[in-house]
């Protein structure tokens, strides 16, 4: 049994925030004493640099990811009564979003490789629904566990459908395909800035990112009271600010992103290696053109509970994302519009992922110790 000392976490937001500790303990000092908490120059330099990070025109710091989520699908113009098709293998909040927006969510089943949307799938969903007289609106494209979704594919079949498209970058900070990063792909995308994300605040906080200009001045507004002019409000908005504080964090860490990518990478490698002749399942190997951001390294086998518990029994604590498809979650459960194909792939999916520890500050002995102990547990 491992003591607490040599405990291995999932992610360690505390150690990122540690390594970056000086940088980010004077920029919060700065904005403590700037007087200035909400919407000021931490807030428009974060955007500016963030946006600039992804090569488009326009970031807007808001509250959250699921914030940012909403938003997007708001400034696209989804409304009540629209159907928006998404993935149920994926953060509840993606789900969540698009309720909050009044549309009805249509989901699709992934592809069991990439543990993304099945663009083959999602071009049925779109026949299936045009049959029955419903053109939908949008798709929500996950990058979930820092794998690119199949963007390019997806473009093309939003330009086919004539449909908007928005990335879910929760999990995909500086991962991109063919050198063009997440979140530069669709016609909008959020990011969310948990405090385990690669890309993280100390709190809640997230972004839209966009080069169109009708849809920033949108997000803008509905970011803030609707407001064109301080208490006049052009639309009916929300409160959904990113704080100074926050984007001051954010900024710090926004200069390592690549340097920590690039060691989730050197992780993901040890695990690659040290895992190729087990039975395991390992995430798909990185073909080409992707940058796997690696916010998780999720491995499949259908002992995933044993093995679970034998990494937790000597100090290795793993998630599972996610335990449940939200589907068949209690507050979705019989209530949501399914391809006709089913969800397959993801419901036998969630029974076998297991995410193993993945943070750019672990070390390689530990990264060694999580998979010499998975090698001892599949040989005996
Ligand atoms: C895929 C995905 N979408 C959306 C969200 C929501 O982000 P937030 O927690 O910042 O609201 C998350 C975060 O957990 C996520 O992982």
């Amino acid at each position: 049994m491992a003591n607490e000392k040599n405990l291995i976490l999932p992610s360690d937001p505390k150690a990122n925030y540690l390594v970056h500790k000086e940088e980010i303990d004077s920029a919060i000092h700065n904005v403590l004493d700037s007087g200035k908490y909400i919407l000021g120059q931490q807030v428009r330099s974060f955007e500016k640099e963030f946006a600039d990070y992804l090569d488009l025109e326009f970031a807007i710091g808001v509250g959250s990811g699921t914030e940012a989520l909403h938003l997007a699908l708001l400034a696209c113009g989804i409304k009540s009564g629209d159907t928006v098709i998404t993935v149920s293998h994926t953060a509840v909040a993606t789900v969540a979003a698009i309720e909050l927006s009044g549309a009805k969510p249509f989901l699709v089943d992934i592809d069991e490789l990439s543990y993304n949307m099945d663009p083959v799938l999602l071009e049925k969903a779109i026949v299936e629904n045009v049959n029955r007289g419903i053109k939908p609106k949008a798709v929500v494209a996950v990058h979930l566990y820092g794998y690119p979704a199949n963007m390019p594919e997806i473009i093309d079949i939003a330009k086919r459908y004539d449909f908007r498209v928005i990335e879910d970058c929760a999990q995909s900070h500086g991962a991109s395909i063919g050198g063009k990063l997440t979140g530069s792909w669709s016609d909008i995308a959020a990011f969310s800035f948990y405090p385990t994300k690669n890309l993280s605040a100390l709190g809640d906080a997230g972004a839209v990112v966009t080069s169109d200009h009708a849809l920033v001045e949108k997000v803008r507004l509905l970011r803030e009271y609707g407001w064109k002019e301080r208490y006049f409000s052009d639309i009916c908005g929300f409160n959904s600010r990113l704080d100074e504080l926050q984007a001051a964090v954010l900024r710090v860490k926004l200069k390592f992103l690549d340097k920590e990518n690039s060691r989730r990478n050197e992780i993901a490698k040890i695990y690659d290696d040290a895992l190729s002749a087990t039975a395991l399942r390992l995430p798909r190997v990185v073909v080409n053109d992707i940058v796997h951001a690696y916010h998780q390294y999720a491995v499949r086998t259908s002992k995933r509970d044993a093995l679970r518990n034998y990494l937790k029994d000597n100090g290795v604590e793993t998630l599972i994302h996610y335990p449940m498809p939200v589907h068949q979650q209690k507050a979705y459960f019989g209530r949501l519009d399914i391809a006709s194909g089913g969800l397959n792939n993801t419901e036998k999916v969630c029974k076998e992922i297991l995410s193993l520890p993945m943070h750019p500050h672990m070390s390689d002995e530990q990264a060694w110790r999580v998979a010499g102990l998975i090698l001892d547990w599949s040989e005996k």
